[in-house]
């Protein structure tokens, strides 16, 4: 019996019971994931009554991504890498903090494009963002031996300073990325821009870039937004933010359900 839940503030509008409910149905296994509306000061306190109940683990999202971290024994090294933790596995008493983001993003260029990562030595990756989000992404997509991967963001010296902590290739301003779209495979907006309200937004328009080209977007409220309503017209593959959002929930459930992600594993 895997119980689950999802802590944070707030948690009513979380798809993540629905996701991880036919997660655990689509694998025959028995199971519960239930939304844990947490204030601040009851966070401690809450995860001390998920570890007394027999949680197999949570997820954690808004506002304790970071702030969770004091309450672990264990960071994986995305989590630690990031400074953030969205999965918590609890393993013999001892929690173990995860972020599966930039892996659950992977997970979802493959599906789309199956040989991206093989043949990432040809391709070249622009970032559009220099946040959270985007740190996440791009240390996964480092992983790979890419031709390049470049970061441009509205601060220049978040770019500069995210390029460096992570050995990425270039950083740019908003507006020079603009200029040089043709010359790149994988175009991602890992900024908030577009999000609704605010659907008309658009972190940069896609002058230039090459049909083919895979436009990928973070935002999932709309699917539809307009950074992606361009790239259609202009006969790019698309990537949806639901599709990361989901992928990112896998992921979670695999460390919470496979025993590779045990805490001797983490050890050895
Ligand atoms: P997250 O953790 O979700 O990535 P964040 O750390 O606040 O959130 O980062 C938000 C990103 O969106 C940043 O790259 C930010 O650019 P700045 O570093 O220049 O602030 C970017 N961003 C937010 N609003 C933007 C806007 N209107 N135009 C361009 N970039 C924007």
């Amino acid at each position: 019996m895997f119980r689950l839940g999802l802590i944070g503030n707030p948690v009513s509008q979380s798809k993540s019971p629905h996701i991880h409910h036919k997660l655990l149905q689509e694998n025959n296994l028995k199971g519960h994931y239930q939304l844990i509306h947490t204030e601040a000061d009851n966070l401690g306190e809450n995860i001390e009554w998920l570890k007394g109940q027999g949680f197999t683990g949570f997820n954690v999202t808004v506002p304790y991504k970071e702030k969770v971290i004091e309450y672990l024994d264990f960071l994986e090294d995305s989590a630690r890498v990031m400074g953030s933790v969205n999965t918590v596995k609890i393993d013999q008493g001892k929690l173990i903090g995860y972020n599966t983001d930039g892996k659950g993003y992977i997970r979802s260029l493959i599906t789309l494009s199956p040989n991206f990562l093989k043949d990432a030595e040809t391709k070249s990756v622009l970032i559009l963002g220099a946040g959270g989000a985007a740190k996440g992404i791009a240390h996964q997509l480092l992983q790979s031996p890419f031709k390049q991967v470049n970061i441009a963001n509205r601060s220049l010296k978040r770019a500069q300073s995210l390029v460096n902590q992570l050995g990425a290739s270039h950083f740019l301003t908003l507006t020079e990325a603009t200029e040089e779209l043709a010359q790149y495979d994988l175009i991602i907006n890992t900024t908030s821009v577009g999000m609704s309200p605010h659907e008309s937004e658009q972190v940069i328009p896609l002058n230039g870039v090459k049909p083919g080209t895979i436009i990928s977007d973070i935002v999932y409220k709309p699917k539809w937004t307009s950074f992606l309503i361009e790239a259609k017209q202009r006969n790019c593959q698309l990537l949806f933010g639901e599709s990361m959002l989901y992928y990112q929930a896998v992921k979670a459930f695999e460390i919470w359900t496979n025993p590779k992600y045990n805490l001797n594993q983490l050890r050895g």
